[in-house]
């Protein structure tokens, strides 16, 4: 393992952010914060220093603002960067493309820009399975399923950072790069210390479900009930947020390990799909909570079914899912509880 212990990371106030700088500060990193909270909140530093003892390093800077982030880069030496700043609300990005090729590529060309300058660092891409879009006949993905049209803008950003990813390995680049697609990240930090904090009404499903058992929404719309799916509601692979940030610790350590440039791409997810009817009885065994919900018409751009094949993740990094989907909702719900109405 090379010494160099500093790690930038992009968007680390976010939620998957968060979680990650945490397992990083456990395992002895030193994780330095950019964020401009423009989809975050500082009072995750807090957080952040009760669960580890420590003070994260931060620095309040635009990705897509090269001078200032190159400020950080002349700072700092990095061994690497781990970049989630990016948009990815599926549903905006149909109503503002232009605000997500803006921030989600510029802030990608800043970041591999710098880390070509500063000698070639690892590099870990926040990818999605969004990547697949509708996947023909299997449901199941590998890395080599072949990709289809992506379902929405906030897709496309994605396909085209995974492009420009290749491209630059291609060129002969030094960065190690590595692409982790995401599949469903939920649940938060069992400390109830950090965990997702939306701004404004949530989009993905199990914050839905949280703040309409804790009376802040009025009810779930369960999009779509005529899927070809068991009980006709569209299935996930969701997974603990908390796997997924030791699936970047994991993949962090062993681009680090790695003697020349190189890239790779691994799906992070469980291999398991849940329906959404499925989540909502989870919740409500969980919670001891009856949610109010009806079914409604199917969502512009969501996929039947995907889940994620992981054993190139337990191959290459040495990374499978630990926990389960019910101690996933049960954090989630402890967090919840805790922000109360908020
Ligand atoms: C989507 C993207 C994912 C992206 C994520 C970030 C795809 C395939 N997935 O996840 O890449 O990272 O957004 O925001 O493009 N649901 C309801 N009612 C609700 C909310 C959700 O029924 O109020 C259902 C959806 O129809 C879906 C499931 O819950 O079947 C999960 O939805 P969500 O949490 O939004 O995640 P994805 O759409 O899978």
């Amino acid at each position: 393992m090379k010494k160099n212990r500093n790690i930038l990371v992009t968007g680390g106030a976010g939620y998957i952010g968060s979680h990650t700088v945490v397992e990083l500060i456990n395992k002895g990193f030193n994780p330095v914060i950019v964020d401009d909270f423009r989809n975050s909140d500082p009072k995750v530093l807090d957080g952040i220093k009760s669960i580890t003892g420590k003070e994260a390093l931060l620095r309040v800077v635009d990705v897509t603002n090269k001078k200032q982030l190159k400020a950080v880069f002349e700072e700092f030496s990095f061994s690497g960067i781990i970049h989630f700043a990016a948009y990815k609300a599926v549903n905006e990005s149909v109503d503002k493309p232009l605000a997500y090729y803006r921030n989600n590529i510029d802030g990608l060309l800043n970041c591999l820009e710098l880390a070509e300058e500063f000698n070639g660092l690892n590099f870990v891409f926040s990818s999605s399975c969004t990547v697949y879009g509708e996947p023909k006949d299997i449901k199941v993905v590998t890395e080599l399923t072949e990709t289809q049209e992506a379902s929405s803008p906030y897709g496309a950003t994605k396909q085209m950072c995974e492009r420009i990813i290749s491209d630059v390995h291609k060129s002969g680049s030094p960065i190690r790069l590595l692409n982790l697609r995401y599949f469903n990240p939920v649940g938060a930090h069992p400390s109830a210390e950090i965990g997702e904090l939306p701004i404004g009404k949530p989009n993905n499903l199990i914050p839905f479900i949280n703040q309409t058992a804790a009376g802040i929404l009025n009810e779930l719309i369960v999009f779509g009930n005529d899927y070809s799916t068991e009980d006709g509601t569209c299935i996930r692979d969701y997974f603990h947020v908390v796997d997924l940030a030791e699936a970047h610790i994991k993949g962090y350590e062993w681009l680090n390990n790695l003697d020349g440039p190189k890239l790779e791409t691994i799906n992070v997810g469980t291999g398991n799909g849940s329906s959404v009817l499925e989540i909502i009885h989870i919740f409500e065994k969980i919670s001891n909570e009856s949610l109010k919900w009806k079914f409604g018409p199917r969502r512009e751009g969501d996929i039947e079914q995907i889940y994620a094949d992981t054993s190139k993740a337990q191959e290459l990094i040495s990374w499978s899912a630990e926990r389960t989907i019910e101690d996933a909702i049960t954090d989630a719900w402890n967090w919840q509880k805790k922000l109360g109405n908020e």
